[in-house]
């Protein structure tokens, strides 16, 4: 028997009623970057481990179970990108692109974790980053709230999301708190489940993300990162809310959100919501500025975050944005008999040319006029255009709207592109 092949798990294809939407999404998107004033960029999907392993930290859940790793050949330790922000760095640093400069960067594109697949949380996913660099202030990092608020305002889910923020402080004010919470769950050991336990030593501050609802009230009661923020981190979060506060733009300061990655510090922030069931995150990020020293450049203030776009599409699909969105034919052409089904190629070329925007399909293999009508409903075309021996005889075309109750015309070569211009309304779409 002939094996049939399937797609990997959780990698998942995309047929054309579904790119639709995800081209809709992603075209404005591109746009949002350019009216923000961000540049693209693209790294390879490949790199050395090395450098997942150094930024997103040895003891995080991505680097420790979910990397697709590979020895490559000559023996390099090879990773598909679990994310974009440390072959970003990575690129900004070998193009010198961020020593002394400002940078404003984003990209597109698949990304790589072995979870368990479910609703919103996939193998391959894909995401859009941004990421600026050479900025201190807390400024660039509200304008990057400021720009998935326009974001969600035009998918129109603004009523569905929330922002969460909270700061981090900067890695000494981490480290004594760090050692706070240590003592503090040391004490309460016997009551930890097994990953919180494991992660004591590694990478404490992660229990305090945890879901699990037994540790709930120990989560509670554990001493609190804000009661112990340096004097500078304070500031930067308390003009960071006021600029927020200023623009009117809603948070809630949520002093458990630390992020499963460790290259953050001061500000990170989630966009989330309850709509899509476990997986509420759609965004998230914050600031970074020592990823880039940690990867071997000079010092340089970063920040950034990264949005799942299976999710932002599984919302919008619910809104008017994402509803009717197709690829489907705008034209049909119908042709029988073999001199119509030359001359037809010369309509065709002539329409996409006069109209760049429509989508124009011609009648492949014959059939007879019911046959190819029929064709013509199924391409969801509005407009159909026939074209028998003796159209091209007395250069005429019958031309049917298919979506209405009115009988087939018949009208001159001369006056289609009028009635085509006419009734979709729009050269451009
Ligand atoms: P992250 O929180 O790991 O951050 O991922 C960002 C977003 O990607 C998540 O909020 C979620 O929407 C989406 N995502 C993550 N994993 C999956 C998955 N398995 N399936 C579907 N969607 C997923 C980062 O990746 C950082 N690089 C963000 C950043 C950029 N921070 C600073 N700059």
């Amino acid at each position: 028997m002939k094996t049939k092949f399937q797609a990997i798990k959780g990698m998942n294809d995309l047929l054309p009623e579904q790119s639709a939407v995800w081209q809709k999404v992603e075209h404005l998107l591109r746009r949002l970057m350019q009216q923000y004033g961000y540049g693209e960029i693209r790294m390879p999907i490949v790199e050395k481990t090395a450098l997942f392993k150094r930024s997103i930290g040895e003891v995080t859940d991505i680097v420790e179970k979910e990397m697709y790793t590979w020895t490559d050949r000559n023996d390099d330790s090879l990773t598909l990108r679990p994310e974009g922000t440390a072959s970003c760095v990575r690129a900004g640093i070998e193009h010198g692109l961020l020593y002394n400069q400002q940078q404003k960067l984003w990209y597109m594109g698949p990304m790589f974790r072995r979870e368990n697949p479910q609703k919103g949380r996939y193998r391959q996913f894909h995401q859009l980053g941004v990421e600026a660099f050479g900025f201190n202030g807390p400024d660039v990092e509200v304008e990057q709230i400021l720009l998935t608020r326009r974001l969600w305002q035009e998918i129109g889910i603004a009523n569905d999301v929330t922002l969460h923020i909270n700061t981090l402080g900067d890695p000494e004010s981490r480290k004594v708190y760090r050692e706070i919470l240590v003592e503090y769950l040391q004490s309460n050991f016997e009551q930890l489940d097994e990953d919180s336990k494991r992660r004591l030593e590694s990478n404490p501050l992660r229990i305090l993300d945890s879901k699990n609802p037994k540790l709930q009230s120990i989560i509670e009661s554990a001493p609190k990162l804000e009661d112990h923020l340096d004097d500078e981190s304070k500031e930067h979060f308390e003009s960071f809310k006021g600029l927020l506060d200023g623009m009117g733009v809603s948070y809630v300061v949520n002093p458990r959100l630390v992020r499963g990655l460790d290259y953050y510090n001061r500000t990170v922030f989630e966009w989330m919501t309850d709509k899509l069931g476990a997986q509420g995150t759609i965004c998230a990020g914050g600031r970074y500025d020592g990823l880039t020293e940690q990867l071997g450049g000079q010092s340089t203030p970063a920040c950034g975050f990264a949005m799942g776009i299976e999710r932002i599409i599984a919302l919008a699909e619910e809104t008017e944005f994402g509803q009717n969105v197709s690829n489907a034919s705008d034209i049909y052409l119908i042709a029988i008999g073999s001199v119509a089904e030359k001359k037809a190629f010369n309509i065709a070329e002539e329409i996409r040319t006069l109209f760049p925007s429509l989508r124009l399909s011609m009648n492949f293999g014959g059939g007879n006029f019911k046959k190819q009508f029929k064709k013509a409903d199924k391409s969801g075309a509005r407009l159909a255009l026939i074209l028998g021996e003796d159209e091209v005889a007395n250069e005429s075309c019958g031309v049917k709207f298919l979506r209405e109750e009115k009988p087939q015309e018949s009208m001159s070569w001369d006056s289609i592109a009028d009635t085509i211009k006419n009734y979709f309304q729009l050269l451009d779409r």
